[in-house]
């Protein structure tokens, strides 16, 4: 707007003063064409009347000279006749002849013979025109005739011409000033367009990606190599950050996002209160999502907004639903979401846990999709994106929206708060193409995704997947080498960020020591201190691969039958999602198949598997990795298991061996632990004799450089990447705002 005011008001001052110019001008002239048309016309006159006159006058005939006037000046615009004698005495006139006409001789400045004289004057008010015709006999004057016009034609004549005048030049100047403001907003948006592009350096070999003007390109090169420098200065003080914690990422909040509020949104609340008797319990939640949020929202003491299910929840929370935690060292907030059994039912356990938990893991259980488990799912959505804009207090939030139960909350966010930075992280595998497109509503759940502004997920295999099926069923730009996507405009950028523990963890400082864990939890188990030990913690689910983990005890015990006795496995499971029919089945089937190889080798005081399937708390699970001697992770399909970080985390002492699943993201950081196939029964048994005849130095070796990588790579710095990114994306946003109020001011 102020941009188009400073063409337009110049421009109509220019017009107007061409106005103001031209106008007078063009009168002038008229005037001057119709002084000449009366001449001529005067001149006309006097010839047509002279033969006349001449007879008339020589008679002297006042009386016939004044009737012959009176009728030549029925003429309209004739308004009066006069005959001077040469000495300039008026002889005859018309009554209307003025009184102001003088009639020189040429002695006196007349009209020599020959030559007539016109002048224009006022008269009464009005112009009149006359003309002097010098009229002779015999090349001796006998008098001058003198012709008056009536020249008020003339008056009203210039009038009209100045009005049209003044009416064209305003039309030109609204005409050119409405070209001039198109030609200005369009080349307005190309420059703001070229700067966007050089800003976000979008690649311009992209036709749909506006270029750089021509007048940009000159520092378009400065402009992007500038921000290539701020990037550069960034990652190296993020590298520079060898170790990440809760500080560092403090640290990010205050200097990079300058104190910007964050908000974190997952179905599961990091703690739930549960009500026994009269006594209301706090549970924190078997989940690998809570066990990496918690020590992030700790350090930036934001807002997590969850789905309250615990049956004390209601009775804790303030008028406003939210309650402070940790309960004993209070750092942030939970905002309860209640939501009605019915609801659950529908998002949770139906369109989440049977729709898109199964169709996201390759673990070979069937999807289910129903209408209205989708209906539920999308209300549920809608709830918790209303539910975030009334938590935030800022225009701009930063908000963090875990996993598959909101895919399509980001949408629904960035349609309520546009200016939010959205990071959503998908904490279970992205399928490929072909397995995702069986999913009746991919392209509401995609487009849904691709509001966030940053989509983050543990692998590149799975970013890869995503890229390729987002190809396939949108009609989005695809960037993989500036790792984005644009979708009507919006940019998202996907990225990696690898999830991971908090170091150390917080749970340990509750935990005894190895040989008092060692000695605890056998006796608990019912072995003797020297059973070597097996440990496996996760969440009754049947992409964890239990079953599979049990047949590999039963195959190592057939290969190796002197361990039988010698060995003992426990399993720890967590009851989840128990309402759905398969995980009740899949619970039958894995207690059926530890009684059964318990039965083939067990004995009184032995049982060579023992399942617990209770909730445990943090202090009891990271004893049961201290006291183990291997720890077998055999997920079929994991986006990243934190299960096998936590054992590492809790080895303290170097020692004890990881099996791992080929098939968990963590598979490819952790390389130094044993990696099986859990589908290969063979592969996994031989794998358990390794672990248990491995040298206490290799372990300490392998664990050494594990235990490396886990503390490096912590918790603290998954959140900090993502933050960082965040913070990237918000200043580059900032420059851009200024860049264009610049150009505007
Ligand atoms: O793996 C996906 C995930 O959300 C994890 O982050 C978490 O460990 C687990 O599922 C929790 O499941 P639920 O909330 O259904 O108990």
């Amino acid at each position: 707007m102020r941009l188009s005011l400073r063409f337009i008001v110049p421009l109509a001052m220019a017009l107007a003063a061409i106005a103001w110019a031209v106008v007078p001008l063009v009168d002038q002239l008229t005037l001057r064409w119709f002084v000449r048309d009366l001449d001529i016309r005067g001149e006309l006159i006097a010839n047509a009347m002279r033969e006349r006159v001449i007879d008339l006058v020589q008679e002297a005939s006042r009386t016939r000279v004044e009737r012959y006037f009176a009728i030549v000046s029925q003429d309209e615009r004739l308004y009066a006749l006069g005959f001077c004698q040469p000495s300039g005495r008026l002889a005859y006139r018309t009554p209307a002849f003025p009184d102001n006409i003088d009639c020189p001789s040429p002695a006196t400045g007349g009209p020599e013979l020959g030559k007539a004289r016109s002048r224009v004057f006022t008269y009464h008010g009005g112009p009149l025109h006359v003309v002097l015709q010098p009229i002779a006999v015999d090349a001796q004057e006998i008098g001058r005739l003198a012709i008056v016009h009536d020249m008020s034609f003339a008056q009203r004549r210039s009038d009209d011409t100045k009005r049209f005048v003044y009416i064209f030049f305003v039309g030109l100047a609204a005409v050119v000033s409405l070209i001039t403001v198109i030609i200005a907003e369009l080349s307005w948006r190309g420059w703001m367009a070229g700067l966007r592009a050089i800003l976000t350096g979008e690649s311009p070999r992209n036709t749909t990606v506006a270029r750089p003007s021509r007048e940009l390109r000159p520092f378009a090169r400065d402009l992007q190599l500038l921000l290539r420098e701020i990037e550069a200065e960034r990652a190296y003080r993020d590298e520079e950050r060898m170790s990440w914690t809760a500080e560092a990422l403090r640290n990010i909040l205050t200097q990079e996002l300058k104190g910007d509020e964050v908000l974190i949104v997952s179905n599961r609340e990091p703690y739930t209160h549960t009500r026994r008797g009269n006594v209301i319990e706090v549970q924190r939640p078997a989940s690998g999502l809570v066990t990496a949020l918690e020590p992030v929202m700790r350090a930036c003491s934001g807002t997590w907004i969850a789905h309250g299910s615990g049956s004390a929840d209601r009775d804790t929370v303030d008028r406003h639903d939210r309650v402070m935690v940790p309960p004993d060292n209070p750092a942030y907030r939970i905002r309860r979401v209640w939501l009605s059994k019915e609801e659950e039912t529908g998002y949770y356990y139906g369109f989440a846990n049977e729709g898109l938990w199964p169709l996201c893991h390759i673990a070979h259980t069937r999807p289910t999709f129903r209408a209205p488990d989708w209906e539920h799912y999308r209300a549920v959505n809608e709830r918790f994106a209303e539910v975030v804009v009334q938590e935030a207090r800022t225009e701009d939030p930063i908000v963090l929206v875990q996993d598959y139960h909101f895919a399509l909350l980001p949408r629904m966010i960035r349609e309520r708060l546009p200016r939010a930075t959205i990071i959503t992280f998908w904490h279970i595998p992205w399928p490929n193409p072909e397995t995702f497109g069986i999913c009746p509503w991919r392209e509401e759940i995609l487009s849904g995704m691709l509001g966030s502004s940053i989509l983050g997920f543990h692998t590149q295999v799975h970013c890869n997947n995503f890229f390729d099926t987002v190809d396939r069923y949108l009609e989005a730009r695809v960037d993989r080498d500036a790792f984005s996507i644009s979708l009507g405009g919006e940019v998202t950028e996907v990225h990696r960020y690898p999830i991971s523990i908090e170091w150390p963890p917080s749970a340990l400082a509750e935990v005894a020591s190895r040989a008092v864990c060692r000695e605890t939890i056998r006796r608990e188990l019912g072995y003797a201190p020297d059973v070597m030990l097996g440990v496996g913690v996760d969440r009754l689910d049947y992409t964890k691969g239990i079953l599979e983990r049990f047949r590999a005890v039963e195959r190592f015990f057939e290969l190796e039958p002197r361990w039988v006795g010698r060995f003992g496995f426990v399993q720890i499971a967590a009851p989840s999602r128990s309402s759905i029919e398969e995980y009740q089945e899949f619970e039958a089937r894995v207690r059926a198949e530890a009684a059964r190889i318990n039965a083939r080798y067990g004995s009184v005081g032995y049982q060579p598997i023992v399942l617990r399937v209770e909730h445990h708390d943090a202090a009891s699970v990271h004893c049961h990795y201290r006291a183990c001697d291997l720890c077998f992770v055999s997920s079929l399909h994991d986006g990243m298991n934190l299960v096998a970080k936590e054992f590492i985390a809790a080895r303290e002492d170097g020692e004890g061996v990881l099996l791992l699943s080929q098939f968990a993201g963590a598979a490819r950081e952790l390389t130094e632990a044993l990696i099986v196939n859990p589908y290969d029964v063979e592969q996994c048994a031989v794998a358990l004799a390794a672990a248990l005849a491995m040298p206490v130095e290799e372990q300490r070796a392998r664990m050494k450089n594990m235990r490396a990588l886990v503390q490096e790579f912590n918790v603290y710095r998954w959140a900090g990447r993502m933050l960082l990114d965040a913070a990237r994306m918000r200043a580059r946003r900032r420059i851009e705002a200024r860049a264009a109020t610049r150009a505007a001011a």
